[in-house]
């Protein structure tokens, strides 16, 4: 099963999805907490961004976390409702895929790059050149995802899934995988570029 076969779904999509409640912050276990905090070697003071950051849950842990954190995400909807939260992070409305690179995202001005839930939805053949880019020396882009299983069927437009094939090829075209893990059906990739910086 490939998720090529899913429809995408636009701003105005993810808008009604964040207006009716339908789509529900993904809670953050002790866990995920633990192993991501780990696994990226996370200190204060570092600069991470949150790819498709939606309500921001995940973006505010990194900032609570004492990282200087900026969600990004195409749903104003969603932004609303993270801005609503009391926190340290900033917000932008940015749509990754299409509009050009959001002046906040210099070369290597970054080091996490987060896609929490978020990166089967992306562009990647546009998305990991940029990444790239913005990662300053020893930065590291870190994917959480469901692992899509073939017994699944057709999972709903708005559940971010990798297959197994999917995933084992996140380290092939200059990255390599420096961590991995799983939590029960999800799996934490961390990922470091294998060369030098892009130009
Ligand atoms: C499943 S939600 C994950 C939200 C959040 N990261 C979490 O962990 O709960 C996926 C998010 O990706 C955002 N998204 C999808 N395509 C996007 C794009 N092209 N540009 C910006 N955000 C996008 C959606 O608006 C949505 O908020």
């Amino acid at each position: 099963m490939t998720r090529t076969a899913v429809p995408s779904l636009t701003a105005e999509d993810w808008n009604d999805l964040y207006a009716s409640g339908r789509v529900a912050p993904r809670l953050i276990g002790d866990g995920e907490r633990r192993a991501a905090h780990s696994r990226l070697s996370l200190v204060r003071g570092m600069r991470a961004v949150d790819l498709g950051c939606g309500t921001g849950k995940w973006t505010r842990q990194l900032a609570a976390w004492g990282l200087d954190t900026i969600g990004l995400d195409f749903s104003q909807v969603a932004l609303e409702q993270a801005c609503a939260a009391v926190s340290r992070a900033r917000y932008e409305l940015w749509d990754i895929d299409n509009n050009a690179t959001s002046g906040l995202l210099l070369p290597g001005s970054v080091d996490i790059v987060s896609c929490r839930l978020s990166f089967s939805f992306f562009d990647r053949s546009r998305l990991l050149p940029n990444v790239q880019r913005w990662l300053a020396p020893r930065g590291r882009l870190y994917i959480l995802t469901d692992v899509a299983d073939q017994h699944d069927g057709q999972l709903p437009p708005y559940e971010c899934a990798m297959t197994e094939e999917e995933i084992s090829s996140l380290g092939n075209d200059g990255w390599h995988v420096r961590n991995m893990f799983r939590l029960n059906r999800r799996a934490g990739i961390v990922l470091q570029p294998s060369g030098p910086p892009g130009p």
